[in-house]
């Protein structure tokens, strides 16, 4: 697909899939926006990403503030005119027991990861409307219909996304906007850095690279489905957590004290 005079704004492009997917759309010709908290880190990915001639432009906008998001969203739409896929990827999670973690830290997730997202739709969904057409990618996890021990507020963050997607799918039938969910297992980028991870192992033998991830992010744009699920045999886990959970709940209660033992460690 060319994505030339296309306008892509993407969340969390500073690092990890956000960054690979910026990558992978300016190769395909958009016009690339990113935006993150860091304006230093985004400038050196614009940098990087000057090779392939297509405009890019970076704007530091935290997501998880309304205010921030509406001034963003004005400026970019005065500039480009419009916006044509808008990729909801920004996001963190903090690994802990319900019983330890912080109120303010099972906050900062949701108001990251979720009305982070929100506020992104309400900001460029009359656009897309307005010009019948453009898509929405939302960049959740197998998380998001999986709960993992020690990441409840995480999937929480998650499972919110992927129903507020599922029910804005219906909204959109027939208004040339879709919206589409991308649900990845685990991925090598700096998610597991964060300190609360401490000195669980980061990644797996089947942790995906974020190119990986970043493909499904482009196909996602111009999918009709309502979620991709990456790797697709991962599908199969949710559909029998879905409906025999009495199978999987034993395993997944046995990677909690694994989890939480080599954290300990
Ligand atoms: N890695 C995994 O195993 C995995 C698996 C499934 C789903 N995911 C999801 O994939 C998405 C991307 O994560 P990643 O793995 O690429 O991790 P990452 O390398 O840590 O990237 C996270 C990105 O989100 C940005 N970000 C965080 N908080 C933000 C905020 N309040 N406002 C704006 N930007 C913010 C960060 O930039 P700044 O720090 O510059 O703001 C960074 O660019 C997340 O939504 C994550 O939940 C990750």
């Amino acid at each position: 697909m060319d994505y030339s005079g296309k306008i892509v704004v993407i969340t969390g492009a500073s690092s990890g899939i956000g960054e690979q997917s910026a990558e992978e759309f300016a190769k395909l010709h958009a016009d690339v926006i990113l935006i993150s908290r860091n304006a230093e880190k985004l400038e050196e990915v614009a940098k990087r990403l000057s090779k392939y001639h297509t405009k890019v432009f970076v704007h530091p906008c935290d997501v998880s503030k309304k205010d921030q998001v509406d001034t963003m969203g004005k400026i970019i739409l005065a500039k480009f005119g419009t916006v044509d896929v808008l990729v909801n990827n920004a996001g963190f999670g903090i690994h802990n027991t319900v019983n330890e973690i912080t109120i303010e830290e099972m906050e900062s997730q949701m108001m990251t990861n979720f009305f982070g997202m929100m506020y992104c739709i309400k900001v460029f969904l009359p656009k897309m409307l307005e010009q019948r057409s453009g898509h929405i990618v939302n960049v959740a996890s197998v998380a998001g219909s999986i709960g993992i021990p020690g990441m409840a507020s995480y999937c929480a963050s998650k499972f919110a996304m992927l129903g507020f997607s599922e029910s804005l799918s219906h909204e959109l039938k027939g208004t040339g906007v879709g919206i589409t969910v991308v649900s990845p297992i685990m991925v090598r980028t700096n998610f597991f850095n964060h300190k609360s991870f401490g000195s669980m192992p980061k990644y797996s033998s089947t942790s995906l690279s974020s190119k990986t991830v970043a493909n499904a992010v482009v196909r996602a744009a111009s999918s009709h489905r309502i979620e991709i699920v990456v790797p697709q045999f991962v599908r199969l886990a949710i559909w029998i957590k879905q409906t025999i959970p009495y199978l999987i709940n034993p395993i997944i209660g046995g990677m909690f004290r694994k989890s939480m033992k080599s954290k300990a460690d």
